[in-house]
């Protein structure tokens, strides 16, 4: 009698605690399978089997379904590849694997992950392309895949993404040049980083249609006249296409208003600054190391920065160089 007494009471505690876990079966195999593939690393130590997933840490269930909807593991001492497993948790909005220790390519398989706006790979040693097939993940809004090992060119596909709004591609190993498609993202684009690659050929024309707030374009291998990017009815904030091997001449080029930051030195930039420039309330301006000539306009900020700013130039003068003749 008192043993079936007590089975009923283990019985109904069973039911009740199965009742309380809030986790997606689905989901809470797929985690363990992710786990696996990690192997069993110590940041996934509540990741325990026993327990609702909803509870672990590094995971995020949805307060409604109870799905899987974020997952996010940072800065830990991980290796592998990026689990197959991850493209099973297919109400994932949020991913992010953030500093490990990742290589191998990105499988093809997390296109069936519909749902992610958010999507950060940075700071791993992933290699291979870009895959085109990225483009499927159509509510992308977030797309960070810098700081890794990606060779090959840019795939001009990206730009089929109706909702992303930043492309994080900087610090690879990237070449060939920047997809003339890129002039076709929606208004919402506002945030290119290309930035530490190997990219070769003209930045597209195509580019000026957009109303960028950001492009960072630095220390590649870009060339031609990039002035389209400026003009006065633009709203870009942050401009930085430092060391490359532009060539226009900046006499003429009007400034947007919202301009901060233009970083253009190691250039072969010409004609001189423009008197717009005093204009502007800028808080990091560097054209150092270009064929600039002529006096540094009075003004503004533009006295307020180290002479360094405006060094390395054919005749610029006056301000902090030496004094015009
Ligand atoms: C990282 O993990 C490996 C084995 O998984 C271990 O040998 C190594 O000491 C760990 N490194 C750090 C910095 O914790
Ligand atoms: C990263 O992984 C590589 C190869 O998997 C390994 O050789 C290296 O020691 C790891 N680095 C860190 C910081 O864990
Ligand atoms: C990634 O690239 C860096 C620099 O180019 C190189 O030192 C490193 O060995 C590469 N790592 C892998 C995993 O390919
Ligand atoms: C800025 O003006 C140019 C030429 O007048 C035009 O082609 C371009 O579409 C305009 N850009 C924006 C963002 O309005
Ligand atoms: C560009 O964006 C700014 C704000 O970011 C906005 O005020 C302006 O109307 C936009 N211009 C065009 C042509 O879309
Ligand atoms: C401008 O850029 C040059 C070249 O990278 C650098 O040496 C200098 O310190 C920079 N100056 C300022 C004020 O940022």
């Amino acid at each position: 009698m008192q043993i079936s007494n007590f089975f009923i009471i283990v019985l109904s505690v069973l039911f009740t605690l199965s009742l309380a876990e809030k986790c997606n079966p689905n989901d809470k195999k797929a985690l363990l399978k992710i786990k696996k593939a990690l192997n069993n690393p110590y940041d996934l130590t509540s990741w325990d089997p026993n327990t609702d997933c909803c509870d672990w840490y590094l995971v995020k269930c949805d307060r409604k379904t109870h799905r899987i909807v974020q997952l996010y593991i940072v800065a830990s001492n991980i290796s592998g590849q990026i689990p197959a497993a991850v493209s099973e948790l297919p109400y994932l909005e949020f991913l992010m694997f953030h500093k490990l220790n990742l290589t191998g390519q990105i499988p093809e398989s997390i296109t069936k992950l519909k749902n992610l706006n958010f999507l950060d790979f940075s700071w791993n040693h992933l290699s291979g392309p870009i895959p085109p097939f990225l483009s499927q993940l159509k509510k992308l809004n977030l797309l960070d895949l810098s700081f890794n090992n990606f060779t090959g060119s840019i795939p001009s596909s990206l730009s089929k993404l109706p909702n992303l709004g930043a492309l994080h591609l900087d610090r690879n190993s990237l070449t060939g040049e920047i997809p003339e498609s890129f002039g076709k993202f929606t208004p919402e684009f506002t945030n290119l980083y290309l930035s530490h690659n190997q990219l070769t050929g003209e930045v597209p024309r195509s580019l000026g249609d957009l109303n960028f707030t950001l492009m960072d374009f630095s220390r590649n291998r870009l060339q031609g006249d990039i002035s389209f990017l400026l003009g006065t009815n633009k709203s870009i904030q942050i401009l930085d296409i430092s060391r490359n091997i532009v060539e226009f001449d900046l006499s003429k080029v009007e400034f947007p208003q919202s301009l901060t930051s233009l970083n253009m030195n190691h250039n072969r930039i010409s004609g001189s600054l423009p008197e717009g420039l005093v204009k502007l309330n800028f808080q990091y301006l560097n054209v150092s190391y270009n064929r600039l000539c002529g006096k540094i306009p009075t003004g503004g900020d533009l006295q307020s920065y180290d002479y360094t700013a405006y060094f390395h130039n054919r005749c610029l003068c006056g301000a902090q160089l030496p004094e015009c003749k």
